[in-house]
């Protein structure tokens, strides 16, 4: 809607603005703040209205926008421009990606580029660098704790170095993505130092108090993210000789987004970042940007609010650049960072689909698809023009995140039933095969998050141990399901770097002091290159893990139906073993099914395939390319078998 004040003061501090920007090519820029201004600035003063210093601010953003798209490099500008036409480029079925360490995966931003090759031979074109920013170097949670989000930490390279990687890529066709910590810096982030030395201007940029009393109240409300190594959420620190907010660990602050100039620098921030070359952002801890007394300061309005400027702003000045939310909440609070609104996004792009991930370990456990089929169906349909992460392992724990009702509903007793998953996935129960730990175990309510990598929970690790063969090819088999439903199901799959080697737990992390109280190390590995060479060798897992990956991702890509436009029907085939559902696009139609069960299962193909637009006599499955028979009407899946059936080949 028309916002006479908004246009008013656009038309006021725009003039001003442009003359000090000395830049003649502007038009793009001013078009598209003329059309998104009204939500920039109606959602400024949803936040900041009752401040003096309001206009001002406001001013000042206006002034950060423009200055960073002068800044912007003529070959970013040209694919915005494209990206403007195509606002379906993260969405394709072309894309897949890969996150991945660069100092583990190979030495450093120079190493990236020498396995670009690598990066082919998968068919990988997306990748996500873990946290590459400068960051201190012991506490330093994986690079999580920033310490100046302007320079690439010496152990990656140098800014120069990861340019020259954007470039590379970019030539390629290939997608770049970065994390972006938004939530807090590090406490030797310049601007903490400043706020130790007693500068009042910087101790607001963080939820500081000069004692107890406000930190009590808060903590009624708050749970604890790292209750074994970082209990409670407020550090006292002996240089300010005051309070300070640490909901992850105590030596990552809190940025205080109720102070509008933080929401700039942070701002101006991504948009530096993003004139280097990045072409996705993701948003880290996105749900934890608002604090409010009283509550568990995750998902507050406000902080949807904080993530749609962030998008807003940088549509105006830079929008071919996408923001994935790294939300790990409730199934209902996720889909909520895609924005509300029925037409188009209007917030992230992108969101990591937690609840598929959690489910899918849920019915590898329990060899039943019920709760997934459940939780799945029930979860909001996401915005046009937004798409899901597709992951099965990251760097980060599992969280067994979805909805006890949904487990009430296929017959358990949800707190039973999450006791026994974790047991299961941490080889605690008997028989189990996945070798995970558990991390953070909480003996305030007896919570636990699993950690491990892909193929030691998938049962690679026991089956080696005990040299029974079946059982290799069991977990092989899993690994491989599991990599299907992420490649086939609506969004972009993320491999996690090492899944596609098969590579089992690395247990090292407990001999590095700087690691061993955090053991999402066991799941973070430092590639080992002689032994990848084994991925070419039959018979070695990693061989038969890539060489699967690799066919699935080339079957992906020759599929324009498994591109992501909200065309996913999940069925129910009368089978708890069995995942499938239907990705369809004009003519063409693919229905992946998965068995997620040891046993071989029957499915009376005849009679259900007609209702789902497939003939049940010409099957082909769209992996292999080999036409797949039925037995007496009935398609057979072998343990862990899974197709891409199609009725063309
Ligand atoms: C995110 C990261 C996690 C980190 C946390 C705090 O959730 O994925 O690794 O510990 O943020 O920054
Ligand atoms: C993030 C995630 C949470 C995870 C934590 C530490 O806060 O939301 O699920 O456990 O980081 O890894």
């Amino acid at each position: 809607m028309y916002n006479p004040t908004a246009h008013l003061f656009l038309r006021k501090c725009l003039s001003d603005i442009l003359a000090g920007a000395n830049s003649k090519n502007t038009p793009p820029f001013e078009n598209r703040l003329y059309s998104l201004f009204n939500d920039i600035f109606e959602r400024f003063e949803k936040l900041y209205a009752g401040r003096e210093d309001f206009e001002e601010q406001l001013k000042a953003l206006l002034a950060v926008m423009l200055r960073n798209y002068v800044a912007r490099p003529a070959a970013l500008r040209k694919s915005d421009a494209q990206r403007e036409a195509n606002p379906g480029w993260f969405r394709s079925e072309q894309t897949t990606g890969m996150m991945l360490y660069a100092d583990r995966f190979n030495k450093d931003l120079n190493g990236l580029i020498d396995k670009i090759d690598y990066f082919d031979e998968l068919g990988v074109n997306l990748l996500h660098l873990m946290p590459v920013l400068e960051s201190p170097k012991e506490k330093n949670d994986g690079g999580y704790a920033v310490s100046d989000y302007r320079k690439i930490d010496k152990r990656f390279g140098s800014n120069k170095d990861f340019k020259k990687v954007a470039k590379t890529l970019r030539e390629k066709d290939m997608l770049l993505m970065i994390d972006v910590v938004v939530n807090h810096t590090s406490d030797e982030h310049e601007w903490a130092a400043k706020a130790q030395q007693g500068d009042a201007h910087y101790q607001d940029y963080y939820y500081t108090f000069p004692d107890r009393t406000v930190p009590e109240l808060f903590e009624r409300g708050l749970p604890e993210v790292f209750p074994e190594t970082a209990p409670g959420n407020f550090t006292f620190d002996e240089a300010m000789q005051r309070w300070v907010m640490t909901v992850f660990n105590h030596y990552q602050w809190d940025l205080n987004y109720t102070n509008p100039k933080v929401f700039i620098e942070m701002l101006d921030v991504v948009l530096f970042l993003a004139n280097m070359g990045v072409d996705i952002f993701r948003m880290d801890a996105v749900a934890f940007v608002w604090k409010r007394m009283g509550t568990a300061s995750q998902n507050l309005p406000e902080a949807h609010i904080i993530h749609q400027l962030f998008k807003l702003c940088t549509q105006v000045v830079a929008p071919g650049v996408a923001f994935l939310a790294e939300a790990i909440v409730a199934p209902d609070e996720i889909v909520k960072y895609f924005g509300e609104s029925k037409v188009w996004s209007n917030e992230h792009d992108m969101a990591y689909n937690a609840t598929l991930m959690a489910l899918l370990w849920n019915s590898i456990a329990t060899h039943s698809t019920k709760v997934m089929q459940l939780g799945l169906r029930d979860l909001p349909e996401k915005p046009p023009g937004t798409t899901w992460i597709n992951y099965i392992r990251c760097h980060d724990d599992i969280g067994l995140g979805f909805e006890d009702r949904h487990i009430s509903e296929a017959g358990f007793d949800p707190y039973m039933h999450r006791r026994f998953l974790t047991r299961f996935l941490t080889n605690k129960f008997e028989g189990t095969f996945a070798k995970g730990m558990p991390f953070m175990y909480n003996p305030k309510n007896g919570d636990a998050r699993i950690s491990g990598s892909l193929a030691s929970l998938a049962g690679l690790e026991t089956a080696l141990e005990s040299g029974n063969r079946l059982a290799v090819t069991r977990a092989v088999d899993r690994i491989n399901m599991l990599h299907s439903v992420i490649l086939s199901y609506g969004g972009i799959p993320m491999v996690y770097y090492g899944d596609e080697l098969a590579t089992l737990n690395d247990y090292g992390f407990s001999d590095d002091p700087t690691h061993s109280d955090d053991n999402r190390w066991i799941h973070r590995p430092v590639i080992d290159w002689k032994e990848a060479a084994k991925r070419t060798r039959k018979g070695q897992p990693s061989q038969a893990v890539f060489t699967a990956l690799q066919r699935m991702i080339a079957a992906r890509k020759a599929s324009p139906e498994l591109a992501d436009n909200n065309n996913l029907e999940i069925v129910n085939l009368e089978n708890e073993h069995v995942f499938a559902y239907v990705r369809s696009k004009d003519d063409l139609l693919t229905l992946a099914i998965h068995n997620f069960k040891d046993t071989d299962q029957f499915i009376h193909a005849h009679a259900t395939f007609p209702g789902l637009r497939l003939q049940h006599d010409r099957l082909f499955d769209k992996i292999s390319g080999k036409k797949i028979e039925l037995e007496e009407g009935r398609l057979i899946l072998k343990p862990y078998q899974h197709y891409w059936l199609t009725n063309t080949q």
